[in-house]
């Protein structure tokens, strides 16, 4: 089974992966969060550092693009073209409202004609490998059955599946019959996205699913950077690696210059998960999501790492 980092916007930025790929069990396959096209020039400064090969070396980088145009998809491929990006993914998950209601995301997935053509034109013009990352539908599981047909007649180079509809967001049960739908009905390499937290979950999708070569993870890596080796049979993180991996971060995002206020920013967001590795820090915690200088952050994050549990 290969694994996968999933893209989360705003967490698993070039920071994030290569302090995780250094600190942790490294990934098969690393993706961006979504880049949306636009009409400059290149790329933006921050897209640019993002993208750039020195920023990513010894790990393998997928990029995503967020569109429902196919000129803007294929421009933006040609971009990507210049960093040498081969293999290029596309967005059809985004549960945001804002997306959705440009019909882009898990938006595009009601709109089967309008999809198909995007498909058609893409594939048709592409030079690159494109992989898709689907949720199961817009407003119903049931909704998949023709978007698998719509998939199946292109030459994908995975489908990445996420079993849940957009008002789903990322909350009920992934509607794991969808996921066999897929696994029965279709050719290409398939890899299975949700809710994997713990090697039992790991386990039971390798398990049902024996034909399935990858299983992206996203939340269950941030709460538990050592999730992959526990997976592969290593032993749970020890408090020394994660202390490791969070100064290391922390350093990294410091060196950028963002201003105190970001840097606290990017380093809160990853606590709302890796505090699930801190049982009985509770109000620690808290007191780290209202720190709002970098002395007292710091302060609180020693409290928590020497606490004994
Ligand atoms: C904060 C956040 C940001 C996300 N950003 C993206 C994104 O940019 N592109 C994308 O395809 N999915 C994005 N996702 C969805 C994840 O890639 C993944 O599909 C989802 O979290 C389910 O997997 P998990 O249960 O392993 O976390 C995001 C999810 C979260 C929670």
């Amino acid at each position: 089974m290969q694994y996968y980092l999933a893209p989360l916007e705003g967490i698993t930025t070039r920071i994030y992966r290569r302090v995780y790929h250094d600190c942790f069990t490294p990934m098969d396959k690393y993706f961006t969060p979504f880049l949306s096209p636009h009409l400059k020039k290149g790329f933006s400064a921050k897209e640019k550092a993002e993208l750039l090969p020195k920023n990513n070396q010894g790990m393998h980088l997928v990029p995503q693009i967020l569109t429902n145009r196919a000129e803007d998809f294929l421009r933006t491929e040609e971009k990507l073209a210049y960093y040498g990006y081969e293999e290029i993914n596309l967005n059809l998950g985004c549960p945001s409202k804002t997306v959705v209601s440009k019909g882009r995301g898990s938006g595009f997935l009601a709109d089967l004609e309008g999809l198909d053509r995007f498909l058609d034109e893409i594939f048709s013009k592409t030079k690159a490998r494109i992989s898709i990352k689907t949720r199961i539908g817009r407003d119903e599981p049931e909704e998949f059955q023709r978007l698998l047909e719509i998939y199946g007649q292109y030459p994908l180079e995975e489908l990445i599946i996420h079993p849940r509809v957009q008002k789903d967001f990322y909350k009920n049960k992934p509607k794991l019959e969808a996921f066999e739908e897929a696994a029965e009905k279709m050719t290409c390499p398939l890899c299975y996205n949700g809710d994997i937290c713990t090697r039992e979950d790991a386990a039971a999708i390798e398990g049902r699913f024996p034909t399935v070569t990858a299983c992206m993870i996203g939340r269950g890596i941030i709460a538990n950077p050592g999730l992959l080796g526990e997976i592969k049979g290593q032993e749970e993180a020890s408090r020394k690696q994660l202390r490791r991996f969070h100064d290391r971060l922390y350093e990294e995002y410091r060196e950028l210059h963002m201003g105190d206020k970001n840097v606290l920013f990017k380093m809160k967001e990853i606590w709302c998960y890796l505090g699930q590795a801190f049982p009985g820090c509770e109000k620690l915690l808290k007191r780290i999501r209202k720190a709002e200088r970098l002395d007292r952050y710091e302060e609180v994050v020693n409290q928590c790492f020497e606490y004994v549990f």
